[in-house]
């Protein structure tokens, strides 16, 4: 907890390697109930990479109690070291030593959730990104990388299986009850990546064999009751084994691994070396108890955490500054395998959909901050959208810059040139430099500059020339700490349509030899197109090729146009939601045009519903509506109430007009057969469920019933909870009795019970504040467990910004009441959850006050964390 007046800040420019460097580290875990005990036995020596000056070595470690201490062998004097509530200070340690040392921990008691902790009736650990300090004295930093071996004792009845890091070595039985298990990891890693579990658990197995012949033996442990929802992820993992060694030439380097699922994490999952564990929401399904999101879920976090392997392990950070280098690289990484594995066109419209809802309203707040933060306060507020997010949209732009075998040969000499090292996001763009010959000076600027950069966009053709000219012009906007930054090096992809619709073709009068892709480098820049018979209608920003807002004066008409002719899927849908979005904000403002502006879109809605062939999932994505929050972000006051009764409006006009037409469409997609979880099947089930959605606004007593059929039905996961979403939005007489009967039904099992708590929170209904303050009482509910905050808590701050930000604050006031409270039991939990006020200035003047005087209650607060108070201080600047 801080108890000073403010945290400190740490900035990237202050960065120096370690006097000392970590060769070899060996654990002894005495894990008991009460008591346990940590026996470190490390060997240091000086680091040749640090030049400067040092006599005392700085060792980390937080909430220790110590027990002894040995340097090379005899017991420490007093005056050769000092301990305090950061670490231990050795004055004058020689060139070269082992430092042994024992202390007692208290994992019972922690309920941060980093470092050694207990999850029901297990022991896991949580390391990244400085959770190893709180388990021993360690240089708890990301370049420090040494060669692991643990043993771990406990009760052999209580914890029959012992699971470290690497491959397994002996194990054995002890007395009292207990036995021990001996891991060794071959490669040098930094304590990021140590774990450990100890419980009663199950496990599936199945093998993998590598490129090379290597046999991997492949396992996934779980709490008894979970055995049978552990295939997907299984089969997943596979996959993900299978498809780094083709994209990316990539192997296993094992004899096992391990994937454990924990129901008590702070985030998804974590890529410790051969021990993968995760948060039990990205392992576990069932078709009755996980919907096709999930199914999607625990296909890309299984690959992402197993992609690290590689793209964070092997290679990994040398600061947490650079911790866009593995996460950015990662999400792109498992972002392509989901395309190779699903629907492409689908995945892509999903991603962009969630970045411009969450990445572009976090650049655009007080909160906004590089892909490469220059500083911080607490490290775990930056495992961010931002470094995730944005910074896999940052290598998606040079994987297409490269084009696919440059980009194959730089990742190649990435690779093969920092393999075992701990590097920078430079060091990564150097390759795709050097495979490419390619000057990326400026496209560095991505990095370092926090600010969704906007790109205004003209068009003039000149018949008599037959030539086309755009004219881009770019802009970023000031940031925290960043004012007047210079122009990106920004790829903007682009196509000419006739006036059939069809792609001209393209012909730079620059003579470019890939004339679709305008590189953009310029404040201005004019880019001209020629031997053009007629004007085209332009396509721009094609695949979403750079995460940008792009202002170009199309008519409606053009829309419309582009909507039903664009060969670029993307940008088909895209026009649709532009189209969308002005109709609502239209609306919003209640300006004459706006009925006539429904009925049009109704229009079109319509002849896409009933377009022959199309694809269900595609159609999907077409026929939904903008939400609220991106409506939000479009205006400069967000108007709560106008959002959402715009929002219900359109819902409910079609809803009506389209009637029987819906109602067909849903009947021919019902449901038969076995669930599967296929690219089709996930699309028509989409694609029904928004049809009901539809339906259901129209308030016909048919579409209500039809809700209570399908959830009694009780075919899949997917259905019912959509069935039950709708029907707890409104007032239907059934609502409290499915409620009721899914709770009776699904009690124990935690993660439906998340859904439940989810789905009442969503609730635009006025009683939910109301209702979500009586479910922290439901015995299902647990301040302590992060699922069910983010469920609960969560779904009501970041999930219903109708009922969060309703006018007399009480949203506001719950939320602070909540980080509060949390920040004395997990504040990683607790500065996520204040993040939602984040945009607290994008309201009126009534909400602003509201808000402010809340965060003015947090970061006023003596002894908050410094989570908390880096979220709080922030936002109010
Ligand atoms: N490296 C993990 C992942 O992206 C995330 C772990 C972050 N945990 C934390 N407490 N900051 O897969
Ligand atoms: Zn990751």
């Amino acid at each position: 907890m801080w108890k000073e007046a403010s945290p400190r800040t740490i900035y990237l420019k202050d960065y120096q390697p370690v006097p000392w460097v970590i060769r070899t580290v060996d654990l002894d875990f005495r894990l008991h109930e009460k008591g346990t005990r940590v026996i470190s036995r490390l060997t240091l020596e000086r680091n040749p990479a640090f030049t400067g000056q040092a006599a005392e070595l700085r060792l980390d470690g937080e909430g220790l109690k110590p027990v002894w201490l040995r340097l090379d062998g005899s017991e420490l004097h007093g005056d050769a070291y000092g301990i305090d509530d950061q670490g231990l200070v050795l004055f004058n340690p020689p060139e070269q030593f082992v430092l042994e040392s024992e202390v007692e921990l208290a994992p019972e008691k922690n309920t941060t959730l980093q470092g050694l902790y207990r999850s029901g009736s297990m022991f896991c650990t949580q390391c990244e990104a400085e959770g190893f300090r709180h388990i021993t004295w360690y240089l708890d930093r990301p370049d420090v990388m040494a060669r692991f071996k643990v043993r771990l004792e406990a009760d052999r009845d209580k914890y029959p299986v012992l699971l470290s890091n690497g491959n397994p070595l002996e194990r054995g039985e002890l007395p009292d009850n207990r036995h021990y298990a001996e891991w060794e990891d071959p490669h040098p890693k930094p304590s990021y990546l140590f774990a450990l579990v100890a419980g009663k658990l199950k496990y599936i197995e199945d093998s993998f064999e590598t490129a090379s012949g290597r046999p991997v033996r492949l396992r996934i442990y779980v709490e008894p009751e979970n055995i049978d929802k552990c295939d997907h992820a299984m089969q997943s993992l596979i996959r993900s084994m299978r498809w780094d060694e083709e994209k990316y030439g990539r192997e296993y380097d094992l004899d096992v691994f391990n994937i454990v699922a924990v129901n008590d994490f702070n985030m998804g999952a974590m890529e410790n070396k051969g021990l993968n564990i995760f948060n039990s929401k990205y392992v576990l399904a069932r078709p009755d108890t996980a919907t096709d999101d999930d199914y999607l879920g625990i296909e890309a976090v299984i690959a992402h955490e197993y992609f690290h392997n590689w793209t964070g392990n092997r290679i990994t950070c040398r600061d947490w500054f650079q911790l866009s280098l593995k996460e950015g690289f990662t999400v792109y990484r498992d972002q392509e395998f989901s395309s190779d594995m699903g629907a492409r066109g689908i995945k892509r419209i999903d991603d962009v959909r969630m970045l411009r809802a969450h990445q572009f309203a976090e650049d655009d707040s007080p909160m906004a901050h590089p892909v490469r933060p220059a500083s911080y306060m607490e490290i775990n507020n930056f495992y961010t959208v931002t470094v995730y997010e944005k910074g896999a949209e940052v290598v998606r732009m040079q994987a297409n810059l490269l084009g696919p075998e440059l980009f194959r040969k730089a990742t190649d000499i990435y690779f093969d040139r920092f393999d075992g090292q701990a590097v920078t996001t430079d060091d990564f763009v150097r390759c795709m430099e050097d495979a490419s010959g390619r000057d990326l000076t400026q496209f560095r600027h991505w990095y370092d500059y926090a600010g969704t950069p906007e790109l205004t966009v003209q068009g003039e053709y000149h018949p008599d020339e037959q030539v086309y000219r755009l004219q881009v012009r770019q802009s970023v906007p000031d940031t925290p700490g960043q004012k007047n930054k210079p122009p990106f090096h920004i790829p903007l992809v682009v196509g000419l349509l006739d006036s059939h619709g069809r792609d001209m073709p393209l012909d730079r009068s620059d003579g470019s030899a890939r004339p679709e892709l305008l590189e953009v480098m310029e404040k201005e820049q004019t880019f001209e197109f020629r031997n053009l018979p007629e004007a085209p209608v332009p396509s721009l920003l094609r695949g979403f090729s750079a995460p940008v807002k792009l202002n170009y004066p199309y008519s409606d008409a053009e829309l419309v146009f582009l909507m039903a002719h664009d060969s670029d899927g993307f940008n088909r849908w895209d026009a649709g939601q532009e189209l969308a979005q002005r109709v609502l904000l239209k609306l919003v403002e209640q300006a004459p045009e706006g009925a006539d502006m429904l009925a049009e879109f109704t229009h079109a809605f319509h002849r896409a519903l009933d377009a022959a062939h199309s694809d269900p999932a595609l159609l999907s994505e077409v026929l939904s509506l903008p939400s609220e929050s991106l409506l939000g972000e479009r205006m400069e006051v967000v108007d709560v109430e106008g959002i959402h009764a715009a929002r219900e409006q359109v819902k409910a006009h079609i809803g009506k007009r389209l009637h029987d037409d819906l109602l067909s469409h849903y009947r021919d997609l019902g449901e038969e057969g076995e669930y599967q979880v296929t690219p089709e099947t996930i699309g028509r089930r989409r694609l029904k469920n928004l049809l009901l959605t539809y339906l259901t606004a129209s308030g016909s007593r048919e579409a209500v019933d039809l809700c209570v059929q399908q959830y009694q039905a009780g075919h899949n996961m997917t259905d019912v909870i959509h069935a039950l979403t709708l029907v707890a939005d409104g007032d239907h007489p059934a609502r409290q009795e499915l409620l009721d009967d899914f709770a009776a039904r699904w009690h124990a099992d935690p993660l439906v019970m998340d859904k439940w708590f989810s789905v009442q929170a969503r609730s635009s209904r006025k009683d939910t504040l109301e209702r979500v303050m009586a479910l922290q009482e439901h015995p299902a509910f647990s301040i302590t467990n992060p699922n069910k905050v983010r469920a609960l808590i969560g779904s009501f701050a970041m999930g219903n910004p109708f009922c969060f930000h309703s006018a007399d604050g009480k949203g506001y006031t719950f939320l602070v009441d909540k980080v509060l409270q949390l920040d004395g039991i997990n504040p990683q939990i607790a500065a996520r959850l204040l993040r939602s006020m984040a945009r607290w200035r994008h309201y009126d003047k009534a909400r602003r006050e509201l808000a402010r005087g809340q965060l003015e209650r947090v970061a006023g607060q003596n002894g908050i964390s410094r989570d908390v108070y880096e979220v709080a201080s922030k936002s109010l600047q």
